[in-house]
């Protein structure tokens, strides 16, 4: 094994390491502009830069968070103190993380459906990031549920990017995150979702081992079973981890872990959804990798306002601390 792969295998245990999950405050620039601008706050780079600040500065962060995922631009600013954001949380114990793709795209030849980009000129971006600081990286590909969607040709594209994207992080000393993301989006059933996430994992598993991709230096990060926001059913944590885990057992022990993302789901329901998921004894660790579910509540108790900087970290280290009490119950449950 290279010096690289074992560097890859240690920093992905540290993302998953028991009790602490992954923050995902990487929202492109345009999305975190419109999230601002909804909670009242005009969109600027320093605006987006002090809302980054609020979050990396909140008290405790580090008991509960191992990594945090950023965009481009924040990578490259710095807190009002001066310390670029990379510096200031490993400073804290936290893994500084990277978004790089460069977003999901109307699909040539696939109608309605999208192909992540972000290949091009990718090692010489993962270099880049890995001399700034950054220990891990992102991509996330993204399927739709309809009665004929996701194709076999998006299925196949985006999970060829994907794996590509990860052989060239491992290559680089970057942990790669996986994210195939199922979206919520729709009125399919629980068993629906099941069916598609099966079907692209195991696309995304063909993949990454045509491309020779270390396991135990990966993170994937799946969307829970869960039935489309549109559906009438409301189905409970103990039948989301169900459906998740029996999902999930197709993947090889060696896989490093398991950093769930939220999808949109309110944040009590991501939180009930991990507790019910740490019931099942399962050879990878499961935790989050949280971005509105964390996020969400501590944007709108700031609101822009000074006088609100406290409520917003106050908002975020209460959901942070929800969700890393939900990742340690695998711990405990095992030493009991
Ligand atoms: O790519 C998506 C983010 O990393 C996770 O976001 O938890 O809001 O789905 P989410």
């Amino acid at each position: 094994m290279t010096s690289r792969s074992t560097e890859c295998r240690q920093i992905a245990a540290q993302l998953t390491a028991p009790g602490k999950g992954i923050l995902a405050a990487d929202e492109s620039i345009a999305t975190m502009s419109s999230r601002l601008e909804q909670a009242g706050v005009t969109p600027s780079a320093d605006s987006r830069r002090m809302y980054r600040e609020l979050l990396v500065t909140t008290p405790g962060l580090s008991d509960g968070v191992s990594g945090i995922i950023f965009c481009d631009e924040t990578l490259g600013q710095v807190l009002s103190d001066g310390r670029p954001f990379a510096q200031a949380v490993r400073q804290l114990g936290i893994l500084p993380g990277i978004k790089v793709d460069t977003g999901a795209k109307p699909c040539p030849g696939l109608p309605g459906e999208t192909i992540t980009e972000g290949l091009d000129g990718l090692p010489a971006r993962l270099a880049h990031y890995a001399e700034i600081g950054a220990a891990f990286a992102k991509w996330r590909a993204v399927f739709t549920i309809a009665d004929d969607k996701p194709s076999w040709g998006s299925i196949a594209n985006n999970a060829n990017a994907l794996a590509r994207y990860a052989a060239a992080c491992q290559e680089a000393g970057l942990v790669p995150i996986v994210e195939p993301e199922v979206m919520m989006t729709g009125s399919h059933t629980i068993q629906r979702c099941a069916e598609v996430t099966a079907s692209v994992h195991a696309a995304v598993r063909q993949q990454l081992s045509l491309q020779h991709v270390d396991l135990a230096g990966i993170v994937l990060k799946p969307n829970m079973i869960t039935e489309g926001d549109g559906s009438p059913e409301r189905s409970t944590p103990e039948q989301v981890a169900d459906a998740t885990v029996q999902v999930l057992r197709a993947w090889p022990a060696e896989l490093a872990g398991v950093a769930f993302l939220s999808g949109g789901q309110p944040p009590e329901r991501a939180t009930a959804n991990l507790e019910a998921l740490q019931q099942h004894q399962t050879p990878w660790p499961l935790t989050f990798s949280f971005g509105r579910a964390l996020v969400s509540p501590a944007l709108a108790a700031w609101g822009g306002d000074e006088t609100r900087y406290a409520d917003g970290q106050t908002a975020l280290g209460v959901h942070v601390a929800a969700n890393a009490a939900a990742a340690r119950l695998r711990r405990d449950l095992q030493s009991a």
